[in-house]
């Protein structure tokens, strides 16, 4: 039977890199109706108003989120600029799609995530990398058993340098722009998402900051965490590599090993390499970010979000942008990471930062209050 189709009133807050992406896609999607944007900048809404047709464009996210014409919002903000107008959009009971992390303070977390579930709006983060075809492969295999109990998971994620220095660029308010809460999330998620229904109770984890201390950040933190039901989970994140590094921006290598199988997981994109006399760019370059070195070779298809052909971005953010898109159009289910998966992501790699800072094991769960005492 064909579900009722609901036509889409789409709101984004913030145009800059991924919020352009998203629009850019909106555009395109046959089942939204009407696009309005806000930004602080003018000039950078303004321009993707033009380029995407929008019909709308404001500075003011209250007066864009009051239009009648909203059913939904993209809040595409900087990382630490997301609750205000997530808070505002949950008061108008609107659907959300909530760039990660959910905050980068812990108890505007769960502010965020309490006013989501008393609301009871449908609100989705976004974990990109779960809308790729091989993890989704991956998952499938594991709800269907085929490698047992899974007892171990490690989890390698390695970054070019250029994407921390181009997200500090944008702040002074440094403090919880760790490798773990802006990146190492992502392969975090993934490997909670993978181990679903387990819970961990415990965690110690270990940093160093001898390249990127000078820009108020860690190279790289690496920590255990013990589940509840006794599976170890080692997560390690280094997002200090070389600009030179040829992955422009994110690799990882994961192993899932399980009572009766195990599950390798390659994705370092090193299958994939371009070797040119001409300069690579950076991968990741909001707003004119100069990688500062000549980049002669390159791991295509390390820039998470996607590639650009025929100005048009393929990969997995269209992905899940599309199928958000369709899980507000025609209600399908879609594996998007929930609002509570989103906080929770928050509370674990903050809790390996609180760990790594004061060297010993941290107790899971613990309270937003105490991560950020
Ligand atoms: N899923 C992924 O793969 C992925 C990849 C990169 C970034 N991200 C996330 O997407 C978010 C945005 O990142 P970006 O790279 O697009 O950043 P960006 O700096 O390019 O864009 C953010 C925009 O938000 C605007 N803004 C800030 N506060 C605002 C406010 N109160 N009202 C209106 N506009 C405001 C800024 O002016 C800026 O233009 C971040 O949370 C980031 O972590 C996700």
């Amino acid at each position: 039977m064909t579900k009722k189709k609901k036509e889409i009133g789409l709101a984004i807050v913030g145009c800059g890199t991924i919020g352009r992406i998203r629009g850019e896609l909106a555009r395109d999607y046959p089942g939204v109706g009407w696009i309005g944007l806000c930004d602080v900048k003018s000039d950078l809404g303004e321009k993707l108003k033009t380029d995407t047709d929008a019909d709308f464009f404001t500075t003011d996210y209250k007066e864009l989120l009051s239009r009648p014409e909203v059913t939904a919002v993209i809040i595409a903000t900087d990382e630490n600029y997301h609750m205000d107008p997530t808070l505002f959009a949950v008061e108008r009971g609107l659907d959300l799609f909530i760039e990660k992390p959910l905050a980068t303070n812990a108890v505007e977390s769960k502010r965020i995530l309490d006013a989501i579930e008393d609301a009871g709006v449908d609100a989705v983060v976004g974990y990109t990398q779960r809308f790729r075809r091989r993890f989704l492969a991956v998952k499938e295999r594991l709800i269907t058993g085929q490698v047992g109990d899974v007892t171990s998971v490690v989890a390698r994620a390695f970054m070019n340098r250029m994407v921390p220095i181009a997200t500090l660029a944008r702040t002074q308010d440094r403090a919880n722009l760790t490798p773990m809460v802006v990146s190492g999330t992502h392969s975090l998620d993934m490997c909670m998402w993978l181990m679903e229904g387990k819970s961990p109770v415990s965690v110690y984890a270990q940093s160093c900051d001898k390249a990127l201390g000078k820009y108020g950040t860690k190279d790289g933190t690496f920590g255990v965490f013990t589940m509840d039901d006794g599976t170890i989970f080692s997560m390690n994140i280094s997002w200090a590599l070389p600009t030179v590094w040829p992955g422009s921006v994110y690799g990882i290598e994961v192993g899932i090993v399980g009572t009766e199988g195990i599950i390798d997981i390659e994705d370092t994109h090193r299958d994939l390499v371009l070797a040119s006399e001409k300069a690579q760019g950076a991968g990741y370059a909001p707003e004119g970010f100069d990688p500062g070195a000549p980049r002669h070779v390159d791991f295509l298809t390390s820039y998470p979000p996607g590639d650009m052909h025929d100005d048009q971005l393929w990969g997995p953010m269209r992905e899940e942008t599309n199928s958000w898109f369709q899980r507000l159009y025609t209600g399908q289910s879609t594996p998007h990471a929930t609002a509570a998966d989103g906080h929770r992501n928050l509370m674990l790699t903050m809790a390996m930062d609180l760990s790594a800072r004061e060297g010993k094991v941290i107790s899971l769960p613990v309270t937003p209050e105490q991560l950020m005492a």
